[in-house]
């Protein structure tokens, strides 16, 4: 945005040029100019013979180009999940506290679809954004919504206990469950979801915050991630790369 707008600035100057500038100079433009309408052929020749099947080509060429520039373009609604390298695998064993007293492991919810998202009950305004998106895609999903589960895991054990939790979720989906654990079975989960999360250090507050990675997770049946979402993903770009996802697993 801030190039493009800068470019537009620059372009007055450039057209009225012949006053402006020397005959090398002129040249110098010519051939960038040039230079630049080679790079973007390219790049849209790349994106032409390397998009993947669903995706039109020039979804493909927006991302080649973001990559060059080292931006993020919207993921169109298909592409909404951030697809996991191969080789990496996120999520698998837990053992932690539901919000219901409970003690709970993986194995608990073999078989089900899971929404996991990491936070704690005190952030004033990302995690429940987020929690509140993840109420939103459930709902979005209509019936398939009903074989995922909504989970919130506190990376702040300290101070949300069970009750604390149950209160908490309660608020965002009649189906979200919390839960919390030892400060170590908490580094343990997040250790297994490559979670980021610390104290913030602020002297002027009474209270602490947490810096904290805010994904929401698809886990799959077997307890793997299958995809993540980044912070602000449109509901309808995650209910849709969800219910693919549901679709693929039905039919396979
Ligand atoms: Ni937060």
């Amino acid at each position: 945005m801030r190039s493009g707008r800068a470019s537009r600035a620059a372009a007055p100057l450039g057209l009225g040029g012949g006053a402006l500038y020397a005959a090398p100079m002129l040249r110098v433009i010519r051939y960038s100019a040039l230079a630049l309408l080679v790079a973007v052929g390219g790049l849209w020749g790349l994106a032409w013979f390397q998009h993947e099947p669903g995706q039109s080509v020039g979804e493909a060429f927006a991302q080649r180009l973001a990559q060059v520039f080292g931006h993020d373009v919207a993921a169109p609604a298909a592409m909404a999940g951030v697809q996991l390298p191969v080789g990496i695998t996120l999520g698998g064993a837990f053992s932690l506290t539901r919000q219901d007293g409970a003690a709970v492991t993986e194995r608990d919810y073999a078989g089900r679809w899971l929404l996991v998202y990491f936070g704690f009950t005190y952030c004033p305004d990302v995690c429940p954004t987020e929690l509140g998106r993840m109420a939103d895609v459930i709902d979005a999903l209509g019936a398939a919504g009903e074989r995922v589960t909504p989970i919130f895991i506190t990376i702040d054990p300290e101070r949300d206990g069970v009750e604390q939790l149950a209160d908490y979720v309660s608020r965002f989906h009649p189906r979200m469950q919390g839960m919390t654990g030892t400060a170590q079975q908490i580094g343990e989960v997040a250790r297994r979801y490559r979670v980021y999360y610390a104290r913030a250090q602020n002297h002027q507050m009474t209270e602490y915050l947490m810096d904290h990675s805010s994904f929401i997770y698809l886990v799959g049946p077997d307890g793997r991630v299958r995809t993540l979402f980044r912070p602000d993903t449109a509901v309808e770009g995650m209910s849709r790369a969800i219910s693919a996802h549901l679709r693929s697993l039905t039919s396979s």
